[in-house]
């Protein structure tokens, strides 16, 4: 299949990038935390408080799966810990080319300080949260992608611009 993935962390851009690329190259774009919501009919937080975090990693994977019976190849966004689960790599490449956004933890920090919506990054002590998580996560993102964007710094316009460059879609 020929799907665009976008993976990272939280916060480093996948769902901004993914809505304006689909703009920029005329393809429809799905969020799978924006599906999962919707299916559930719950915010993020909601489900990891009704549920817990294990039942959302199986939703998203579950998520997945029915993106591989759909013919359509589109931009799909992944929420930021889908990857760190082995058994959705295998899912993510059947998918398509795997683009992990790349940014440095103080960027992520900067950007959700104020957010609300991660229940993840909702302890005493976020910045801690990411720099840890990101320590873990970091070897994982590259082992899944197929091309490595850094972001810290840049534009929409030039993250764009290579990520349309690394897929030749252009
Ligand atoms: C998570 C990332 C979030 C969302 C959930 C858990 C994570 O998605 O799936 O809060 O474990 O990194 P974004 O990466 O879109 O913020």
């Amino acid at each position: 299949m020929n799907n665009i993935i976008l993976i990272g962390f939280m916060g480093c851009g996948k769902t901004s990038l993914g809505i304006r690329l689909s703009y920029r190259i005329k393809r429809t774009m799905v969020d799978t935390d924006k599906q999962i919501e919707r299916e559930q009919e719950k915010t993020i937080s909601d489900i990891f408080a009704a549920y817990g975090e294990s039942a959302f990693r199986d939703m998203e994977t579950a998520y997945l799966r029915k993106l591989l019976r759909d013919k359509e190849s589109r931009i799909i966004s992944v929420g930021g810990g889908l990857p760190v689960q082995e058994r959705n790599h295998a899912l993510l490449h059947q998918l398509g080319r795997v683009i992990y956004l790349r940014a440095e933890a103080d960027t992520i920090y900067e950007r959700l300080k104020q957010d609300t919506t991660r229940p993840l990054l909702q302890g005493e002590d976020p910045r801690g949260t990411i720099e840890e998580l990101m320590l873990k996560r970091a070897p994982i993102y590259e082992k899944a992608a197929d091309v490595i964007i850094d972001v810290d710094g840049k534009g929409f316009e030039e993250i764009l611009n290579e990520i349309e460059k690394e897929v030749s879609i252009r």
